[in-house]
Protein backbone atom coordinates (compact mmCIF):
# COMPACT_ATOMS: atom_id res chain seq x y z
CA UNK A 1 0.00 0.00 0.00
CA UNK A 2 1.44 3.30 -0.91
CA UNK A 3 1.45 6.77 1.44
CA UNK A 4 -1.64 7.95 0.29
CA UNK A 5 -3.50 5.05 -0.28
CA UNK A 6 -2.32 4.54 3.84
CA UNK A 7 -3.59 8.22 4.84
CA UNK A 8 -6.76 7.68 2.82
CA UNK A 9 -7.85 4.71 4.95
CA UNK A 10 -10.80 4.27 6.85
CA UNK A 11 -8.62 3.89 10.05
CA UNK A 12 -6.67 6.95 8.90
CA UNK A 13 -9.90 8.86 8.43
CA UNK A 14 -11.34 8.17 11.86
CA UNK A 15 -7.97 8.72 13.78
CA UNK A 16 -7.67 12.17 11.87
CA UNK A 17 -11.49 13.10 13.11
CA UNK A 18 -10.35 11.75 16.98
CA UNK A 19 -6.80 13.59 16.96
CA UNK A 20 -9.06 16.59 16.16
CA UNK A 21 -11.36 16.23 18.73
CA UNK A 22 -14.61 15.56 16.05
CA UNK A 23 -17.40 12.48 16.41
CA UNK A 24 -17.13 10.54 12.97
CA UNK A 25 -20.88 9.70 13.71
CA UNK A 26 -21.81 13.66 13.33
CA UNK A 27 -19.72 15.08 10.67
CA UNK A 28 -21.32 16.96 8.30
CA UNK A 29 -21.88 15.23 4.66
CA UNK A 30 -21.69 18.32 2.19
CA UNK A 31 -20.04 21.32 3.33
CA UNK A 32 -19.93 24.72 1.53
CA UNK A 33 -17.61 27.52 2.11
CA UNK A 34 -18.15 31.34 0.99
CA UNK A 35 -14.74 32.04 0.72
CA UNK A 36 -14.53 35.83 1.34
CA UNK A 37 -11.56 38.49 3.04
CA UNK A 38 -8.95 37.94 0.26
CA UNK A 39 -9.45 41.98 -0.76
CA UNK A 40 -9.51 43.01 2.70
CA UNK A 41 -6.44 40.80 3.80
CA UNK A 42 -4.45 42.67 0.98
CA UNK A 43 -5.39 45.93 1.72
CA UNK A 44 -5.21 45.77 5.13
CA UNK A 45 -1.27 45.24 4.62
CA UNK A 46 -1.46 48.09 2.24
CA UNK A 47 -1.27 45.65 -1.07
CA UNK A 48 -3.43 45.34 -3.87
CA UNK A 49 -7.01 43.51 -3.45
CA UNK A 50 -5.20 40.94 -6.27
CA UNK A 51 -2.49 39.88 -3.87
CA UNK A 52 -5.32 38.36 -1.37
CA UNK A 53 -6.97 36.29 -4.10
CA UNK A 54 -3.36 34.80 -5.34
CA UNK A 55 -2.95 33.56 -1.65
CA UNK A 56 -6.77 33.04 -0.96
CA UNK A 57 -5.81 29.84 -3.67
CA UNK A 58 -3.27 28.67 -1.13
CA UNK A 59 -6.11 28.43 1.15
CA UNK A 60 -8.00 26.40 -0.94
CA UNK A 61 -5.75 23.74 -1.31
CA UNK A 62 -5.11 23.40 2.53
CA UNK A 63 -9.03 23.25 3.24
CA UNK A 64 -9.72 20.85 0.24
CA UNK A 65 -7.22 18.32 1.85
CA UNK A 66 -7.88 18.08 5.12
CA UNK A 67 -11.75 18.09 4.66
CA UNK A 68 -10.92 14.62 2.39
CA UNK A 69 -8.73 13.68 5.02
CA UNK A 70 -11.35 13.94 7.37
CA UNK A 71 -13.97 12.10 5.66
CA UNK A 72 -16.26 15.02 3.93
CA UNK A 73 -18.18 13.62 1.20
CA UNK A 74 -18.70 16.82 -0.74
CA UNK A 75 -17.26 20.14 -0.26
CA UNK A 76 -19.22 23.07 -2.31
CA UNK A 77 -16.03 26.16 -2.61
CA UNK A 78 -18.07 29.76 -3.52
CA UNK A 79 -14.87 31.16 -5.67
CA UNK A 80 -16.96 33.61 -8.17
CA UNK A 81 -20.46 35.21 -8.12
CA UNK A 82 -23.03 35.90 -10.84
CA UNK A 83 -22.61 39.30 -9.09
CA UNK A 84 -18.36 39.61 -9.19
CA UNK A 85 -19.10 40.07 -12.99
CA UNK A 86 -19.63 43.91 -11.74
CA UNK A 87 -16.09 44.17 -10.33
CA UNK A 88 -13.51 46.45 -12.02
CA UNK A 89 -12.53 44.14 -15.23
CA UNK A 90 -8.70 43.98 -14.09
CA UNK A 91 -9.33 42.51 -11.16
CA UNK A 92 -11.90 39.95 -12.95
CA UNK A 93 -9.14 39.09 -15.31
CA UNK A 94 -6.52 38.29 -12.61
CA UNK A 95 -8.91 35.93 -10.43
CA UNK A 96 -9.79 34.02 -14.03
CA UNK A 97 -5.77 33.41 -14.54
CA UNK A 98 -5.69 32.55 -10.62
CA UNK A 99 -8.70 30.17 -11.83
CA UNK A 100 -7.19 28.27 -14.60
CA UNK A 101 -3.52 28.42 -12.56
CA UNK A 102 -5.49 26.70 -9.97
CA UNK A 103 -7.03 24.26 -11.83
CA UNK A 104 -3.61 23.50 -13.45
CA UNK A 105 -1.48 23.02 -10.12
CA UNK A 106 -4.00 21.71 -8.55
CA UNK A 107 -4.56 18.62 -10.51
CA UNK A 108 -1.86 16.66 -8.64
CA UNK A 109 -3.03 17.18 -5.03
CA UNK A 110 -6.81 15.86 -6.60
CA UNK A 111 -5.67 12.36 -8.05
CA UNK A 112 -3.40 12.12 -4.58
CA UNK A 113 -6.42 12.46 -2.45
CA UNK A 114 -8.74 10.82 -4.41
CA UNK A 115 -11.15 14.04 -5.01
CA UNK A 116 -12.95 14.99 -8.04
CA UNK A 117 -13.70 17.88 -9.54
CA UNK A 118 -17.16 19.63 -10.52
CA UNK A 119 -18.54 22.49 -10.94
CA UNK A 120 -21.58 24.60 -10.62
CA UNK A 121 -22.68 28.20 -11.95
CA UNK A 122 -23.46 29.50 -15.50
CA UNK A 123 -19.97 28.07 -16.82
CA UNK A 124 -20.50 29.34 -20.33
CA UNK A 125 -19.69 32.80 -19.50
CA UNK A 126 -16.34 31.95 -18.43
CA UNK A 127 -12.98 32.77 -20.99
CA UNK A 128 -12.59 29.64 -22.86
CA UNK A 129 -9.23 29.01 -21.87
CA UNK A 130 -10.70 28.51 -17.94
CA UNK A 131 -13.19 26.82 -19.48
CA UNK A 132 -11.32 24.15 -20.87
CA UNK A 133 -8.76 23.92 -18.22
CA UNK A 134 -11.78 23.39 -15.92
CA UNK A 135 -13.39 20.41 -18.35
CA UNK A 136 -9.81 18.75 -18.60
CA UNK A 137 -9.67 18.56 -14.75
CA UNK A 138 -13.23 17.05 -14.73
CA UNK A 139 -12.81 15.03 -16.70
CA UNK A 140 -9.38 13.30 -15.66
CA UNK A 141 -10.92 13.09 -12.03
CA UNK A 142 -13.64 11.60 -12.79
CA UNK A 143 -13.22 8.49 -11.44
CA UNK A 144 -12.57 9.47 -8.14
CA UNK A 145 -14.75 8.39 -5.18
CA UNK A 146 -13.29 9.76 -2.34
CA UNK A 147 -14.59 13.25 -2.35
CA UNK A 148 -16.46 15.64 -4.73
CA UNK A 149 -14.71 18.99 -4.56
CA UNK A 150 -17.59 21.50 -6.47
CA UNK A 151 -16.38 25.18 -7.62
CA UNK A 152 -19.52 27.93 -7.37
CA UNK A 153 -18.16 30.04 -10.31
CA UNK A 154 -19.92 32.12 -12.36
CA UNK A 155 -22.77 31.21 -9.90
CA UNK A 156 -26.19 32.53 -8.41
CA UNK A 157 -28.57 30.52 -6.45
CA UNK A 158 -31.66 32.82 -8.05
CA UNK A 159 -30.15 32.10 -11.75
CA UNK A 160 -29.56 28.59 -10.65
CA UNK A 161 -33.49 28.38 -9.91
CA UNK A 162 -34.27 30.64 -13.14
CA UNK A 163 -32.33 28.23 -14.77
CA UNK A 164 -33.76 25.36 -13.62
CA UNK A 165 -37.59 26.92 -14.31
CA UNK A 166 -36.91 27.42 -18.28
CA UNK A 167 -36.08 23.66 -18.29
CA UNK A 168 -38.85 22.33 -15.86
CA UNK A 169 -41.27 24.70 -17.88
CA UNK A 170 -39.51 23.34 -21.63
CA UNK A 171 -40.31 20.02 -20.68
CA UNK A 172 -43.48 20.35 -19.63
CA UNK A 173 -44.51 22.38 -22.78
CA UNK A 174 -43.03 19.07 -25.11
CA UNK A 175 -45.23 17.44 -23.02
CA UNK A 176 -42.35 15.23 -20.88
CA UNK A 177 -43.53 16.26 -17.73
CA UNK A 178 -46.78 17.09 -16.11
CA UNK A 179 -46.75 20.72 -14.20
CA UNK A 180 -49.22 19.35 -11.84
CA UNK A 181 -46.71 16.27 -10.92
CA UNK A 182 -43.95 19.04 -10.17
CA UNK A 183 -42.64 18.76 -6.74
CA UNK A 184 -39.45 19.45 -4.71
CA UNK A 185 -37.74 16.82 -6.27
CA UNK A 186 -38.33 18.09 -9.84
CA UNK A 187 -36.96 21.11 -9.18
CA UNK A 188 -33.81 19.15 -7.12
CA UNK A 189 -33.37 17.50 -10.72
CA UNK A 190 -32.87 20.38 -12.52
CA UNK A 191 -30.47 21.99 -10.46
CA UNK A 192 -26.92 22.06 -11.86
CA UNK A 193 -25.30 18.69 -9.58
CA UNK A 194 -28.82 17.76 -8.93
CA UNK A 195 -26.68 14.68 -6.88
CA UNK A 196 -25.11 17.22 -5.05
CA UNK A 197 -28.20 17.00 -2.23
CA UNK A 198 -28.56 19.42 0.75
CA UNK A 199 -26.04 21.49 2.61
CA UNK A 200 -25.69 20.44 6.09
CA UNK A 201 -22.93 23.63 7.21
CA UNK A 202 -22.48 26.89 5.38
CA UNK A 203 -19.11 28.73 6.97
CA UNK A 204 -18.71 32.20 5.90
CA UNK A 205 -15.00 33.88 6.58
CA UNK A 206 -13.98 37.24 7.09
CA UNK A 207 -16.91 37.59 9.97
CA UNK A 208 -19.35 38.08 7.37
CA UNK A 209 -23.40 37.26 8.20
CA UNK A 210 -24.88 36.70 4.89
CA UNK A 211 -25.29 34.77 2.26
CA UNK A 212 -24.79 36.62 -0.96
CA UNK A 213 -26.76 34.66 -3.51
CA UNK A 214 -25.00 30.81 -2.31
CA UNK A 215 -26.98 27.84 -2.79
CA UNK A 216 -30.56 29.09 -1.20
CA UNK A 217 -32.38 26.07 -2.38
CA UNK A 218 -29.60 23.39 -0.72
CA UNK A 219 -28.80 25.51 2.46
CA UNK A 220 -32.76 25.71 3.55
CA UNK A 221 -32.12 23.69 6.71
CA UNK A 222 -27.88 23.85 6.46
CA UNK A 223 -26.26 24.85 10.17
CA UNK A 224 -24.38 28.29 9.24
CA UNK A 225 -21.22 29.28 11.06
CA UNK A 226 -19.39 32.62 10.58
CA UNK A 227 -15.14 32.64 11.04
CA UNK A 228 -13.93 35.94 11.83
CA UNK A 229 -10.48 35.08 9.53
CA UNK A 230 -9.98 36.65 6.30
CA UNK A 231 -9.92 34.28 3.84
CA UNK A 232 -6.24 34.11 2.86
CA UNK A 233 -5.43 33.31 6.62
CA UNK A 234 -8.20 30.72 6.99
CA UNK A 235 -6.20 27.53 7.38
CA UNK A 236 -7.17 23.53 9.48
CA UNK A 237 -7.19 25.24 13.07
CA UNK A 238 -10.34 27.35 12.05
CA UNK A 239 -11.56 24.86 9.29
CA UNK A 240 -11.88 21.88 12.78
CA UNK A 241 -13.10 25.10 15.06
CA UNK A 242 -15.85 25.66 12.34
CA UNK A 243 -16.90 21.98 12.27
CA UNK A 244 -16.76 21.48 16.39
CA UNK A 245 -19.32 24.58 16.02
CA UNK A 246 -21.91 22.67 13.58
CA UNK A 247 -21.24 19.21 15.97
CA UNK A 248 -22.60 21.57 19.33
CA UNK A 249 -25.95 22.15 17.14
CA UNK A 250 -28.82 20.70 17.29
CA UNK A 251 -30.76 19.84 14.32
CA UNK A 252 -34.14 19.52 14.28
CA UNK A 253 -35.60 19.92 10.77
CA UNK A 254 -38.65 21.41 12.00
CA UNK A 255 -39.76 18.79 14.22
CA UNK A 256 -39.67 18.34 17.72
C1 LIG B 1 -13.55 36.80 -1.77
O1 LIG B 1 -12.84 37.90 -1.36
C2 LIG B 1 -13.21 36.37 -3.18
C3 LIG B 1 -14.23 36.68 -4.17
C4 LIG B 1 -15.41 37.18 -3.93
C5 LIG B 1 -13.91 36.39 -5.56
P1 LIG B 1 -13.31 39.39 -1.70
O2 LIG B 1 -12.64 39.80 -2.97
O3 LIG B 1 -14.76 39.52 -1.66
O4 LIG B 1 -12.63 40.17 -0.49
P2 LIG B 1 -13.26 41.35 0.36
O5 LIG B 1 -14.62 40.91 0.82
O6 LIG B 1 -13.33 42.53 -0.55
O7 LIG B 1 -12.31 41.53 1.50
C1 LIG C 1 -19.49 36.32 -1.98
O1 LIG C 1 -18.57 37.27 -1.58
C2 LIG C 1 -19.01 35.63 -3.23
C3 LIG C 1 -17.84 34.77 -3.08
C4 LIG C 1 -17.23 34.49 -1.97
C5 LIG C 1 -17.37 34.18 -4.30
P1 LIG C 1 -18.74 38.81 -2.00
O2 LIG C 1 -17.61 39.52 -1.36
O3 LIG C 1 -18.88 38.92 -3.47
O4 LIG C 1 -20.12 39.16 -1.32
P2 LIG C 1 -20.70 40.56 -0.83
O5 LIG C 1 -20.60 41.50 -1.98
O6 LIG C 1 -19.87 41.00 0.33
O7 LIG C 1 -22.10 40.26 -0.42
MG1 LIG D 1 -16.11 39.99 -0.21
Amino acid sequence: MNSHAASLSPAATESALRTAGLDPARLPRHVGIIMDGNGRWATGRGWERVRGHRLGAEAVRTVTTIAAQLGIVRLTLYAFSSENWSRPQREIDVLMHLLRDFLRNEEATLHANHIRLEAIGQLDRLPTPVLKELNRVRSATADHTRMVLSLAISYGGRDELVDACRRIASRAKAGELDPTAIDASTVQDHLYAPAGGDLDLVIRTAGELRLSNFMPWQSVYAEYVASPALWPDFGEADFVTCLREYQRRERRFGGL
